[in-house]
């Protein structure tokens, strides 16, 4: 879908790029040419990672082990990749959650997602912002969210309340930084199952919960992999140069079911219809 040297020369930072999308993404960049940092809390995770993938793609990759809620680490790290050379893009991936009812959830237990999510995307975002505009570089921000930013969502508060501090972000500074050509856009995925947000957000087991979930969503499937690390090419890429302040669903449609709050009639068949057809007609003639 692109060409293959799409993105050669490019260098980027891909947060939480160990495991999960992040690697997926990560991979996906390497591919098409791009240097890639990849950044996480387990040394031995990000060095296995990074192996496979320089292996797998004959790309560069470089590991780096911080907890980016520690700002200070956070700008150090971001100090060292930059001595390297700059920064293209970030992409912002590294996450938090687990389902818990709101009222069992701890200070500390809030505390422990947003500090990652809104504290800790805005410090790698903040890090690298300052650098691209202390050189007058162009920069480019993706930030992963969820489609939770839309309508908020029940079980994941601490989740839902920083992603949409994220999107606050990505739409905030697409304005302060435009004219310093500085793009920040964001995807919103729905279901692409990866196992650590599977064990953390549907514990009572994976694969039935599945097949279950995927009549909620409109085209019955969950998301490929490719699918979202294709669309974040695109706009980690140059091509998508005139785009900035942007948040893209990529869940089949799913977060739209909830509006107008019909959904449930998907399960009546053809006579249940010329039957609902029939009591409005003979009510619009009464
Ligand atoms: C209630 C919990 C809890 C749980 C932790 N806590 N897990 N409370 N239910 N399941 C509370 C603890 O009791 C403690 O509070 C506080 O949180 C801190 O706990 P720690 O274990 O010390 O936290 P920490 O080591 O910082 O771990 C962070 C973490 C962990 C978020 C809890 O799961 C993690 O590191 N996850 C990173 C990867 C991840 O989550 N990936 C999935 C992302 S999926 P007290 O008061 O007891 O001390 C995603 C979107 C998916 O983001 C979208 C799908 C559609």
């Amino acid at each position: 879908m692109f060409r293959d040297d799409l993105l050669k020369g490019k260098r980027y930072l891909v947060t939480g790029g160990g495991t999960g999308l992040g690697r997926v993404m990560s991979e996906r960049l390497l591919e098409l040419g791009a240097e890639v940092a990849i950044c996480g809390r387990r040394r031995q995770v990000l060095e296995d990672a990074a192996a496979e993938m320089s292996e797998k793609t004959g790309g560069r990759v470089t590991a780096h082990q911080v907890d980016i809620r520690v700002a200070e680490a956070v700008d150090e790290m971001v100090g060292e990749i930059w001595q390297g050379g700059p920064l293209d893009g970030l992409l912002n991936n590294a996450a938090g959650n687990f389902i818990s009812r709101t009222e069992d959830l701890s200070p500390r237990g809030f505390d422990a997602i947003a500090n990652i999510v809104l504290h800790g995307t805005f410090y790698v975002t903040s890090a690298c912002g300052r650098r691209w505009i202390a050189e007058g570089r162009p920069g480019n921000v993706l930030s992963i969210l969820t489609t939770w930013v839309w309508t908020g969502s029940p079980f994941v508060v601490p989740s839902a309340m920083s992603k949409s501090g994220v999107k606050a972000m990505t739409q905030s500074l697409a304005v302060e930084w435009g004219p310093k050509n500085i793009r920040l856009n964001a995807i919103a995925p729905g279901p692409f199952p990866t196992e650590g947000a599977w064990k953390r957000l549907r514990p009572q087991g994976s694969s039935e919960v599945r097949s279950d979930m995927t009549h909620r969503i409109p085209l019955r499937r969950v998301g490929k992999m490719s699918e979202l690390s294709n669309l974040a090419v695109f706009l980690l890429s140059d091509e998508s140069g005139y785009i900035t302040g942007e948040v893209v669903n990529i869940d089949g449609g799913q977060w739209l079911v909830s509006a107008g709050g019909f959904a449930d009639l998907w399960a009546l068949d053809d006579a249940q219809w010329h039957s609902i057809r029939d009591t409005i007609k003979a009510a619009n003639e009464q």
